[in-house]
Formats: C-alpha cells, structure tokens, sequence
C-alpha cells in the first residue's frame, strides 16, 4: 500500500527516479549477488550510471553534472541500493564526498580539472578522511604534509578509503600544522596516478562487497600548491560539511536497503503458509511488518526532510547538520532493525544466499559505521540541539 505523499514530486523527480528504478532492477539486481560474492568492483555498470548522470547528480551542467537538486539525488541512490548497496555506496562517495566538496569548496581550475571527469563519469572520486587511530575522533590524524616551497610533502597511511582501490582522485586530510590539532588539518586533491601515492591492503568486509575499500599510503607525495582544496587550516570544516552532505546519501542508501529487505518480506509473508495458513496471517509476523513500514515511512520523511534542508542551503547558506544526522541515524537503524527481521521472517531460506535477504542484512550494517557511527550521530544532533560542545 503506497502511503499519501507528504513530498509531492515534480514531473523531474519523477523521471530520474523511474529512469534509477528502471536501470537499477534491469541491470544492478541480475549481478549483485554475483559481484557480492565475489568482491568485485562493478566497473561496467557504474561507468553505465557515469553515462546516465548518477555520478554527479547535483553538479551544475556547466562542469559536467545533471544539475538537478538534493532530493533528486536522494531519490535515484534509494533505487539503486534498493537494488544493491555496493552500487549505492560508490554513487554516494563519488556525488556526496567528493563532488560536493569540489563544487562548495574548488576553485574555478580546480573544478574544471577534478570536478568535471568524476561528475561527467569518466573518472571516479573518493574522500580520505579516516586512518587506522583514528576514526570517530577524526582531528587526531596522524599523515603530515609539510609545506614545501610551492607545494607540500605528503606522508602518511589513510584507512577505509571508499574506491579506494579504483579512484582516479581522491580528497585528502592532512596535518599541516599539528600544534593547532584540528585547525591544523588541510585538504588536497590528490592524483592516484602520481608517485609517492600507493593503493595499500584492502579491507576484507562483512557486507557492500562489491565496493572496493583499502588502505592508501602516501610516501613522499608531492601536491602541488595547487591541489590545495581551500586555505590551510581549513581542512577540518571542509571534511566536517561534507559528511553532512554525505550522511544524507547514506540515510537515503539505508532507505533503499530497508524497503528493498521489507518488500521482501511482504511477499514471503503472503505466500509462504505453516501450521495450514499464510504465515502473514499471524499476528506475530504481521505485528513485525507493521514496524517495519512504520520505520521505513518515518526514515523516509527524515531522508527527504534532510534533502530538502540541504537544498535551502544552497541559498540560506543555513547548515543542515541536525538534519542530515537525523535522517542518517534513524535511516540506519531501520535498515538493521528491517533487514533483522526479514531474516527471521524468511527463516532459514533467509539466512541462505539463495535469497538477497542475507545480502540486505550484511549491507546493512555498515550504515551504522561509516560518515559518523550512530553514536556520532546522537553527539551531533545532542550538541545542535543544547548548542554546548
Ligand atoms: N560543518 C562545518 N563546521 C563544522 C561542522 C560541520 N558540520 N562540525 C564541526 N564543525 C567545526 C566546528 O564549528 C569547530 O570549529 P572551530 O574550530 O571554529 O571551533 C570545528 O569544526 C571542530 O568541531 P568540534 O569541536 O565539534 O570537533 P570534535 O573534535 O569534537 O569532533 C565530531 C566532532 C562530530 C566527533 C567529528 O569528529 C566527527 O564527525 N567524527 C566522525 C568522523 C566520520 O564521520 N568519519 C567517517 C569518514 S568517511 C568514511 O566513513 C569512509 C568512506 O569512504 C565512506
């Protein structure tokens, strides 16, 4: 049953969801539990997704991008992690972690050099934040890079790198100045085919299999002044707006994963039958789809809520952090309290991989960890709302 819409779409948003839904269930759904299984980097149809437009859904036509709006973003990553997560997350960090940040913070150069190739879906970007002590507490990282006449030497080994193993450009953070902590934090653009930068090991991983995650090490990198993504010292706010942007891709992925997990479940419950009747006719798994959709409901007013917050930004100026933590927090929950369910729901069928049920279940929980784990999540909305920190 389709709930009464609270967010009416327009003709535009309409199209780019039917034309995400469409190329999702035709073409991502045949191979994601093949590409799953066998942890391989899906080159073929996000170069596809490149062509379409997914890639840089929010970037102006005038470098490259759809130039559409948040919400239409939103509504395209939820069809395509309703399909397969792994695909969700590449199309997130490429649009939300990487270009938006190039479009909010690049210069004009800057833009027409590392913007347009990742936004038009001819290269791949990727955004480099966390490393192995530090994660959470993000302005303790430890890579250097020391100004060196017109340009700056890189040192240092970054974590859990989104395309990592695959990316022609990644955003980078780095100390420039320690002393200052996290207003000494920096950010590069970074070139993945020059020296000093090396694809280190890759990170074996539960569920978004298909998405290659690695280590990457930089040995002397030489960035040149004008890689420099804002001012020095910058760094920190410019990694920290950006995840805003970022948690409302991942609400918008755990969205996808929860329906996709539910509508499942929904069918499962109408036609299996135990103890002579369809099993939806107990109250137990009726009680447990009722929550499931109530949840997945609430998750999406929250994801288009934040979508639209993001979209008045862009003239207020006025952030949507609270927002875009809301939606990312309850978002993630549901897809983990969903895609539990519909496990047990499915029984032991569920827990094969002959079904995507597992699949949804193992993808789900990332969305709990990554761009700021749920506990972050409750830190953040609690400092916007007390306004202490
Ligand atoms: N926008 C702009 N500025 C912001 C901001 C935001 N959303 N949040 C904080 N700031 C600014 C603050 O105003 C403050 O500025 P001043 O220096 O002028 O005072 C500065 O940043 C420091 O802020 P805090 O004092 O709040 O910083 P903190 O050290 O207490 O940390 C935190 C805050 C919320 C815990 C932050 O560190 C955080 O979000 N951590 C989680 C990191 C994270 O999400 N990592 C995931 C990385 S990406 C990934 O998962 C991999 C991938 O490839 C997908």
């Amino acid at each position: 049953m389709a709930v009464k819409d609270l967010f009416p779409l327009s003709e535009e948003h309409q199209m780019i969801r039917q034309a995400a839904r469409d190329f999702a269930q035709n073409e991502i759904n045949p191979i994601a539990a093949e590409y799953d299984e066998a942890g391989i980097f899906p080159m073929k149809t996000i170069k596809k997704m490149g062509e379409m437009g997914f890639m840089g859904i929010e970037v102006p036509e005038a470098y490259g991008g759809a130039g559409m709006d948040t919400l239409a973003y939103v509504l395209a990553l939820e069809e395509i992690c309703k399909a397969d997560a792994s695909h969700g997350t590449i199309m997130s960090v490429n649009n939300s972690l990487y270009c938006s940040g190039l479009l909010n913070f690049g210069s004009e150069t800057q833009k027409e050099r590392f913007l347009r190739p990742v936004a038009e879906g001819k290269a791949i970007g990727a955004y480099s934040l966390t490393e192995p002590m530090s994660g959470s507490d993000a302005g303790t990282m430890r890579s250097r890079a020391v100004r060196n006449g017109d340009s700056y030497l890189i040192n240092g080994r970054k974590s859990w790198v989104t395309s990592g193993p695959v990316a022609n450009f990644i955003v980078v953070f780095a100390m420039t100045q320690p002393e200052k902590k996290h207003r000494g934090v920096t950010a590069f653009l970074i070139e993945t085919d020059k020296p000093g930068f090396i694809r280190g090991k890759m990170e074996p991983k539960l569920g978004i299999r298909a998405s290659a995650t690695s280590e990457i090490v930089f040995e002397d990198y030489c960035a040149p002044m004008d890689c420099r993504l804002g001012e020095e010292g910058d760094g920190f706010k410019i990694a920290m707006s950006v995840l805003d942007a970022g948690r409302i891709g991942i609400a918008a992925q755990s969205l996808g994963i929860a329906e996709a997990a539910y509508e499942a479940s929904l069918a499962y419950a109408r036609e299996r039958e135990a103890f002579g009747q369809k099993i939806g006719q107990f109250q137990g798994i009726g009680f447990q789809l009722a929550d499931m959709k109530t949840r997945i409901e609430a998750s999406r007013l929250l994801v288009y809520n934040a979508a639209l917050a993001k979209e008045r930004w862009k003239t207020t100026g006025e952030r949507f952090t609270l927002e875009a933590s809301m939606a990312k927090l309850f978002a993630s929950e549901t897809a983990m309290f969903v895609t539990h369910a519909a496990v047990q729901i499915h029984g032991g069928i569920g827990y094969s991989k002959e079904l995507p049920v597992e699949r949804y279940f193992r993808d789900a929980k990332i969305t709990e960890i990554y761009e700021g784990t749920s506990e972050i999540q409750r830190l953040v909305i609690a400092r916007q709302e007390l306004g202490l920190r």
